[in-house]
């Protein structure tokens, strides 16, 4: 991993480098963390390059790695250090949790790997390996219970190497002591580890366990008669049922103008803020088209001052489902050609920001991944149904033979 080759650097920038890829690898793989990573490494080498950044090229790097206010925080975190701590970062756990994004986890990682500072970390993966080694069986959404895994982890880690010890209880998590198919058999820890023990005491029959030391009394054992024997270790950690997220629907418009498309602006604040994307509003899931089709015609020409849209001219080319971590959209793509694209400009206000941009400057943009959907079933749509009514008025004015000679895919290709 590229953040762990910092050997060579000065502790400021070993700092900075750990920090950036710890809030990058918050909720998203490390397989994908690397290359967002390298690439932001070589724009923005030092917490000083980076403060000086705009929230907009922050946006723009971070784009696809999801839970955008990761990127926008760590941006108003590096503002922070160069303004409050003449530049250098926080070497204590608890004075690094006064930057922006940064609360009990990452705080712990950064002071336990850069600076030696011998605190225990607790992300998802920890939580599965010690609620295994100590068969902690209360719910993990609790409070209660997550602070028994600080206390835990605290307890445990290694005063010498806390970076160190941190890193393997991560990467055990990741890698042997996985949710549903942990590599029990060749786990370094598999000796000490208590899930095992019952799991190897009681494969069969739930009323073995009753011979182990569960405690009916305390609040943070499995209650006897939740052990399920045909899961084994994968008891723990337990989780309390998932809440249903709702689901919210829109309509969107993808509008062309000469291979170039309207972008807008969202808001400053909540999701994905200042992030681009296609015109769209809210809609009731009990909407019909033409309803959905009359909102984006009149939000076009209200909010964005784009005439000549009328419902009729969108059409419907399929729908995307996104999912958040706490919210699932649902959107209903529609498109439509115009010829003038004079309609956003400095002579035209508008209510809301927003641009023309081809197709390459639109995947450069701060866009999320749910846009880059909507954008591939666009281009899709042009693959799958040729539009006729183009083609045939490309082939008659144009007098190329170039043109002429060109296939229906081709053309649809140029499209
Ligand atoms: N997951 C998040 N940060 C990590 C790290 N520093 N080492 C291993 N796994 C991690």
């Amino acid at each position: 991993m590229p953040w762990r080759r910092v050997n060579e650097l000065c502790v400021n920038d070993r700092a900075y480098r750990v920090w950036v890829s710890e809030m990058m690898l918050q909720q998203t793989q490390v397989a994908t963390v690397v290359a967002y990573y390298n690439k932001w490494m070589k724009r923005w080498p030092t917490v000083k390059d980076l403060a000086n950044a705009t929230c907009e090229e922050v946006n723009e790097m971070w784009a696809g790695l999801g839970y955008y206010s990761r990127g926008r925080r760590l941006l108003e975190g590096a503002q922070k250090v160069m303004r409050d701590f003449n530049g250098k970062i926080p070497d204590t756990s608890h004075q690094l949790r006064t930057l922006p994004g940064v609360g009990q986890y990452t705080a712990a990682a950064i002071a336990s790997i850069v600076f030696n500072e011998p605190c225990g970390v607790v992300d998802g993966n920890v939580v599965r390996v010690l609620s295994r080694m100590r068969s902690i069986g209360s719910d993990t959404s609790q409070q209660k219970t997550i602070q028994h895994f600080w206390k835990v982890a605290d307890n445990i880690v290694d005063h010498e190497k806390p970076g160190d010890f941190n890193q393997s209880l991560m990467e055990l998590g990741a890698i042997v002591c996985t949710p549903k198919t942990p590599l029990c058999s060749t786990c370094p820890v598999k000796s000490c580890c208590r899930a095992v023990e019952t799991a190897t005491t009681c494969p069969n029959d739930s009323t073995d366990i009753e011979a182990l030391d569960f405690k009916s009394d305390c609040e943070l054992c499995l209650p006897v008669e939740k052990w399920q024997p045909s899961v084994g270790v994968m008891n723990y950690p337990q989780k309390s049922a998932k809440i249903k997220v709702q689901e919210e629907q829109f309509a969107v418009a993808i509008v062309r103008c000469r291979l170039h498309y309207i972008l807008t602006q969202r808001p400053n604040q909540g999701l994905l803020a200042g992030m681009w994307q296609f015109p769209s509003v809210s809609v009731d899931s009990s909407s019909s088209e033409r309803t959905m089709k009359e909102s984006l015609s009149s939000c076009l020409l209200l909010h964005l001052n784009v005439g000549g849209i009328s419902p009729a001219s969108l059409d419907k080319i399929g729908q995307i489902k996104h999912a958040f971590s706490h919210r699932h959209h649902v959107y209903h793509v529609f498109k439509a050609e115009i010829s003038d694209k004079s309609c956003l400009g400095d002579e035209m206000p508008q209510l809301m920001e927003a641009k023309w941009v081809s197709a390459e400057e639109l995947l450069q943009s701060a866009i999320s991944t749910g846009v880059k959907k909507i954008f591939q079933l666009f281009q899709s749509s042009l693959k799958a149904k040729p539009n006729r009514k183009r083609l045939r008025s490309v082939k008659l004015t144009s007098s190329s033979a170039k043109i002429r000679q060109t296939t229906l895919d081709e053309v649809c290709r140029k499209a």
